[in-house]
């Protein structure tokens, strides 16, 4: 088996802890020692070996990569990053990690982001594992038992059991919030963005369900591939589209931590008020995320439910259950640069 890495997103969803040049992949939390991408690096390493780890990314991030894979006491050869021209959303990537993989010869591949936090590592090898014995007729997904309507996961439904997992009956990539209350009743998965497949049959299924991006991929020239393939998900591009996909329950505490009220869900201790990565001072105050850089202290009074996220040259107050629309400020920030 292989893997691929997404490691080429900017993560806009947790400015200003996440910024262009260092997005939230590479973080390193002020609770954790390692970043979400050298634990996906790690976590990949108990399903495969490291020659067969590749690394899709664009060249903004490619010493980075490589520096954080030292630091865990690894080295990778050359070819085992693939240095996009520009991002093009998760399909593009994916079909350019198939591709040079299919030149060592056809093989299991799967395909992990590098953007989540993952506890349980044992449950998570031995369910990832089990995606084997499928590929030879579907594509894989991992979906994660949703909590809540949340609108930033694509939803699974399944219908009849397989000798493990279930055939995928529906997929919806990020639907609205009515849609995604209605898929939590009746029993949908989050997809958790972790796929597995045969290279020849995903292929096939991109050719099927995306004669654009396939042709594409035919140029050979990869700045050529990238000019002419159009900006489109995996899960938008095929995932929708494919009608040969199943889907392996992960059981396991996943979280993508793509909003700032998504890491006030994982951190919140039991019994404590607030969450604060470093010296904080609450009085009459709970629900509230506190995030500063550096040793400041941060004191609140009288205020709940406030994201507040304090960076070396920018400062974010929100409300909590905003956080998705961080985004807009990095939107109207671009506008103005
Ligand atoms: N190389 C490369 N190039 N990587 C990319 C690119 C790109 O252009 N765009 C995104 N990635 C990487 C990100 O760094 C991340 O590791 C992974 O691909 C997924 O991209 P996200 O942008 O984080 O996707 P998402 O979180 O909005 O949605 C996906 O993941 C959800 C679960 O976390 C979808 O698969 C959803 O269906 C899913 O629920
Ligand atoms: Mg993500």
């Amino acid at each position: 088996m292989k893997a691929i890495i997404l490691a080429g997103g900017i993560g806009t969803r947790l400015w200003p802890l996440s910024r262009t040049n260092f997005p939230k992949q590479f973080i390193k939390l002020k609770n954790m020692d390692k970043s979400f991408f050298q634990l996906t690096f790690e976590r990949c390493l108990n399903l495969t070996t490291v020659e067969t780890i590749f690394i899709v990314t664009t060249s903004r991030y490619k010493f980075l990569i490589l520096n954080q894979i030292k630091e865990i006491g690894y080295c990778l050869n050359e070819k085992q990053i693939l240095i996009e021209p520009t991002g093009k959303n998760t399909l593009p990537a994916i079909c350019y990690g198939v591709k040079e993989i299919r030149k060592l010869g056809e093989d299991i591949i799967a395909v992990f982001p590098s953007d989540h936090l993952i506890n349980n590592l044992q449950e998570f090898t031995r369910s990832i594992n089990q995606g084997k014995q499928l590929t030879d007729k579907y594509i894989i997904t991992y979906g994660v038992k949703p909590y809540k309507p949340d609108t930033g996961y694509g939803y699974i439904k399944p219908k009849a059991s397989l000798i493990t997992g279930y055939q995928v009956d529906e997929f919806i990539e990020k639907p609205d919030l009515q849609a995604a209350l209605d898929y939590i009743n009746k029993g949908y998965f989050w997809n958790s963005g972790i796929f597995m497949f045969r290279s020849d049959i995903f292929m096939e299924e991109v050719r099927q369900c995306n004669q654009e991006v396939y042709e594409a991929f035919e140029a050979g020239d990869i700045n050529k591939v990238y000019q002419m393939t159009p900006s489109i998900s995996v899960d938008k591009g095929i995932m929708e589209k494919s009608r040969r996909v199943a889907v392996i329950p992960l059981d396991i505490k996943w979280n993508d931590l793509g909003s700032f009220d998504n890491f006030y869900e994982e951190f919140i201790g039991d019994g404590e008020d607030n969450i604060g990565f470093g010296q904080e001072i609450a009085i009459d105050a709970q629900d509230n995320l506190l995030y500063a850089d550096r040793d400041k202290v941060v004191a609140l009074i009288g205020v709940d439910n406030l994201i507040v996220i304090d960076q070396e040259n920018a400062l974010l107050i929100c409300k909590k259950n905003h956080s998705h629309r961080v985004r807009e400020i990095v939107k109207k920030l671009s506008e103005s640069h």
